[in-house]
C-alpha cells in the first residue's frame, strides 16, 4: 500500500446512511427503540442488506441471523479481516451505538471496492444479532454463536411480554436450533476490528476525536429476587414489616459503595415491585445488577461482595433471597499488532493517538474467542449514550471510519 496517498471514505454518504438507519425505530423520546428481532430491527436489517448490496458485497445471513457482507481477497490468503457491530438498541437509545460500526464497515469496504484498493485477504463486515441483551436478558447472541459459544438454553429466555428467543427467531424466519452452525474457525477469521462510539467522556475531556481501546471491561449481570410479606401499609407497624423493597434499597446503596471502592461500576437498571400498590407493603421485588470491571479478579470480588451484601440485608430483615447470574463475560485485551495498525492509521490521518480502556460491552468481546481483536472509539458528545441525546459529530464519525478503512487495508495486506 502506498504510504503517500491515504484513501478516504465518503463522509457524506456515511452520514446520510447513518441518519437513514436512525429513522427506523425512531420513537416518541426523540431517540430510537429497536430491540433485537423486533419489527423495527427487522426493518433495519433490510436496510443494511440493501446497503451491503449497493456496496457491491456478497451478502449472506448465517444461522444465528448475523448479516455478513464479504469482499473476496485479491490474493489466495485465507483468513478474513472482519469488522462489524450491531443495529439492535436499548430502550430509548441514540442513533450511533452499534450503527456507526456497521455503516462505517460497509462504507470502508465500499471504498476499497470502488477505488480498487488491493487487499490480499478477504474482508467482511458483519451486523451481529442482539448485542445489547436488553430484550432477553443476555446478549452478544450473534457474535457468541460465531465464536462457537452459542448456548441452546438461551432459546427459552423470554422478553417483557413472554415471547421466547426461539419464537422471536422463528418470526424472523430463522431456525433457532441451527444457530450453533454459525460457528466459524480461527482459520476463517484472521482479525476483528470494531468501530464504536466511546459512550464516555474520556475523548471529549481530552479534545480528541478518536481513541484506541487497549481492553474492554468484563461484566456480570445478576438477577435478584427478594421475598418478604405483603401487608397493609397503614396498620403494619414498622418494626413488624418484612419489606423486600426497603431491603433492595439498602442492597443498592451497598452495591454503589462496593463499586466506588473497587474502582468498578455497578448499576441497578430494572426493578419490579409486587404487587405494586400505593397502600400495600411489597411482598416481592425483582431487580437486576450490572457489575463491570477492567480486571477479572476485581470483577469477581465485586460480584461476591454484592452477593454477600444482599444476603446480609435479607438476613437482617427476615427475607428470602435468591441471586442468579444471568449473563457475563470476562474482560478482554486488544491485540498489540491491531492497536499498532490503528495507531498508524491515526498517524497517517494526522489524528492524535490515544489509548484507553473501554467500559462498554461490544461484539469484540465475544469475537475475542475467535480472533485477535481491536476497537476504535469515536468521541461522544458529553459522553452520553444509551440515551436519545447520544451524538457524535459527522467529522468525528468520518475520522473514525477513515481510521477503520486504513486499519482494514493494512491488516488485509498483513502490514502491521
Ligand atoms: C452495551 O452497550 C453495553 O455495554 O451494555
Ligand atoms: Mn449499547
Ligand atoms: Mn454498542
Amino acid at each position: 500500500m502506498s504510504e503517500v496517498v491515504i484513501p478516504r471514505i465518503n463522509g457524506e454518504r456515511l452520514w446520510h446512511s447513518l441518519q437513514q438507519l436512525g429513522e427506523i425505530g425512531a420513537d416518541s423520546s426523540g431517540g430510537v427503540t429497536r430491540l433485537s428481532l423486533s419489527e423495527e430491527e427487522l426493518g433495519a436489517r433490510q436496510f443494511i442488506v440493501r446497503l451491503m448490496k449497493d456496496a457491491g458485497l456478497d451478502v449472506r445471513q448465517d444461522e444465528a441471523g448475523n448479516l455478513i457482507g464479504r469482499l473476496e481477497g485479491d490474493g489466495a490468503v485465507q483468513g478474513a479481516v472482519v469488522t462489524g457491530s450491531h443495529i439492535d438498541s436499548v430502550i430509548q437509545a441514540g442513533r450511533f451505538d452499534g450503527p456507526l460500526g456497521v455503516v462505517s464497515g460497509i462504507e470502508a469496504l465500499r471504498t476499497i471496492k470502488e477505488q480498487g484498493i488491493r487487499h490480499e485477504r478477504p474482508l467482511e463486515v458483519i451486523c451481529f444479532t442482539d448485542e445489547e441483551g436488553v430484550r432477553f436478558g443476555a446478549g452478544y447472541f450473534g457474535s457468541r454463536a460465531m465464536a462457537g459459544d452459542w448456548d441452546e438454553a438461551w432459546l427459552e429466555l423470554t422478553d417483557f411480554s413472554g415471547i421466547t428467543l426461539k419464537e422471536a427467531m422463528e418470526r424472523a424466519d430463522l431456525k433457532p436450533h441451527k444457530a450453533s452452525l454459525a460457528a466459524r474457525s480461527r482459520e476463517e477469521i484472521k482479525a476483528y476490528v470494531e468501530l464504536h462510539i466511546e459512550q464516555g467522556r474520556v475523548l471529549e475531556d481530552r479534545e480528541l476525536s478518536v481513541g484506541i481501546a487497549t481492553a474492554i471491561y468484563g461484566h456480570r449481570w445478576l438477577e435478584v429476587r427478594l421475598r418478604g410479606r405483603a401487608d397493609h401499609a397503614g396498620t403494619t407497624p414498622m418494626k413488624l414489616r418484612r419489606d423486600p423493597l426497603a431491603a433492595a434499597a439498602e442492597a443498592m446503596l451497598a452495591a454503589e459503595q462496593i463499586a466506588l471502592q473497587a474502582d468498578g461500576v455497578a448499576t441497578v437498571g430494572t426493578l419490579q415491585i409486587s404487587p405494586g400498590a400505593i397502600n400495600v407493603i411489597p411482598g416481592e421485588v425483582l431487580f437486576t445488577v450490572d457489575v463491570r470491571h477492567e480486571r477479572l479478579d476485581s470483577l469477581h470480588e465485586m460480584e461476591q461482595a454484592i452477593e454477600a451484601g444482599i444476603a446480609r440485608v435479607a438476613g437482617e430483615r427476615g427475607l428470602e433471597a435468591s441471586i442468579r447470574v444471568i449473563d457475563g463475560a470476562d474482560p478482554v485485551q486488544s491485540a498489540s499488532p491491531i492497536m499498532d495498525a490503528i495507531g498508524r492509521g491515526c498517524k497517517a490521518l494526522e489524528i492524535q493517538e490515544h489509548r484507553m480502556v473501554c467500559g462498554a460491552g461490544h461484539d469484540a468481546v465475544a469475537m475475542n474467542e475467535l480472533a485477535d481483536i481491536g476497537l476504535i472509539l469515536v468521541r461522544s458528545r458529553d459522553g452520553i449514550s444509551h440515551h436519545p441525546q447520544e451524538w457524535s459529530s459527522p467529522e468525528d464519525c468520518e475520522a473514525g471510519a477513515n481510521v477503520l478503512l486504513y486499519t482494514l487495508i493494512r491488516l488485509s495486506n498483513d502490514i502491521t
